[in-house]
């Protein structure tokens, strides 16, 4: 096991900077996720780690050694692709030790850790089949067991669950985590999927368009985004943006008036007349019954029911041209066309720069990668 350190390391193609000079360290035995839109830069981070893809700018330390001129296969690293390839012509046994009989294995070294590897990943009753005998899902439990079983000093996974059933995905994700507290051993993992970022991160990184935007545990990045493209990007369904003006009476939005949670009293001094974007989670809205007085008010344009809870789409009365997502308790038998009254959660309130997206005191308080 091992650290991996990366520092300034920055990939231009040609004309496209894919990753910009960006700088994190993966404390030893430590989960980290990389998450973000499509194109962001994230297999490419990750082939730049692998020496898969060469890098123009900065240094990679895996443990103590600067990688940069060691080649892919002396790093020491495990890699899953987003398009993984089995060995056709191998049985999944024979595919899972593949790597450890490259690196010269003892015999009953290598029978243990494919028996041991398939019974973590469910794979033992199927040892004996090729990879065309497997379903999608199989074969990318096979193509995780190859990288496990060679015990190396960090795995690198790039969006290894995206050819998986949503069933599968969950129990698989489950899974991966239980492995890393039994194995611990290093892992970067790459995903667009807000979930999975969440639910198996020690820490997340998140990226657009090759910059880090930042770098945090899930739940403090969800909590306190550094900006605007962070808040709207984890939660799901995301955070709501509103536009909002800083008046001395309070937040304008529209036609109505909000008055100013405590935490945001210091953007009358900083932001006076001017326009601000207001964060607010779903979760923070409480959606009550039409026509309450001193409440903002909606309807409903779009109704989800989702078994657990209803996901409500309404545009806001006061301000018609701002779309909203709800989420209410099923008990509650909301339809299109219905109007609702809503009790915000001031104190839950987020508020970013209109033009930079940056957030306002006090959410950025956060480290910033
Ligand atoms: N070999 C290449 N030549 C030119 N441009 C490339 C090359 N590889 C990647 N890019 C560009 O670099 C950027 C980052 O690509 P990358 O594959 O790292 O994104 P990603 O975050 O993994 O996206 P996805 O979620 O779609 O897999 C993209 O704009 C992509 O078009
Ligand atoms: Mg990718």
């Amino acid at each position: 096991m091992a650290r991996v350190w990366l520092d300034n390391v920055g990939r231009q193609f040609n004309s496209t900077l894919a990753v910009a000079e960006i700088s994190f360290e993966v404390p030893d035995g430590e989960f980290w996720v990389l998450v973000g839109p499509s194109g962001c830069g994230k297999s490419t981070i990750l082939r730049m780690i692998a020496g898969l893809e060469s890098i123009t700018t900065g240094q990679i330390y895996i443990g103590d050694r600067l990688v940069n001129q060691v080649s892919a296969r002396d790093r020491d690293v495990a890699m899953v692709f987003q398009n993984y390839a089995l060995y056709p012509h191998m049985t999944v046994a024979e595919n899972l030790a593949f790597g450890l009989k490259m690196r010269k294995a003892e015999p009953s070294t290598l029978r243990n850790r494919v028996q041991q590897v398939a019974q973590m990943l469910d794979l033992t009753h199927l040892l004996q089949r090729k990879p065309r005998q497997l379903s999608g899902g199989q074969q990318q439990r096979v193509a995780l067991g190859r990288a496990i079983a060679r015990q190396p000093q960090v795995f690198l996974l790039d969006e290894p669950l995206s050819n998986l059933d949503a069933q599968l995905r969950d129990d698989t994700r489950a899974q991966l985590k239980q492995l890393h507290s039994q194995v611990g051993v290093t892992t970067l993992y790459v995903t667009h999927d807000q979930t999975e970022a969440m639910t198996l991160a020690d820490q997340v990184v998140v990226l657009f368009q090759g910059k880090i935007q930042q770098i945090g545990p899930p739940q403090q990045i969800y909590q306190f985004p550094a900006n605007r493209m962070v808040a709207t990007f984890l939660g799901s369904p995301p955070a709501n943006l509103l536009r909002a003006t800083c008046t001395a009476n309070g937040l304008r939005l529209g036609s109505a008036m909000v008055p100013y949670p405590t935490h945001l009293h210091g953007l009358k001094a900083t932001h006076l007349e001017q326009t601000i974007d207001l964060g607010l989670r779903p979760e923070h809205v409480q959606v009550l019954s039409p026509d309450r007085p001193g409440h903002l008010s909606a309807a409903i344009a779009v109704v989800e029911p989702l078994g657990r809870e209803t996901l409500i789409r309404a545009t806001l009365t006061e301000m018609p041209e701002q779309s909203l997502n709800l989420v209410t308790a099923v008990s509650m038998p909301f339809q299109a066309g219905d109007r609702l009254s809503l009790n915000v959660v001031l104190s839950q309130l987020m508020a970013f720069d209109a033009t930079t997206g940056a957030a306002l005191l006090p959410h950025s308080c956060n480290g910033l990668g």
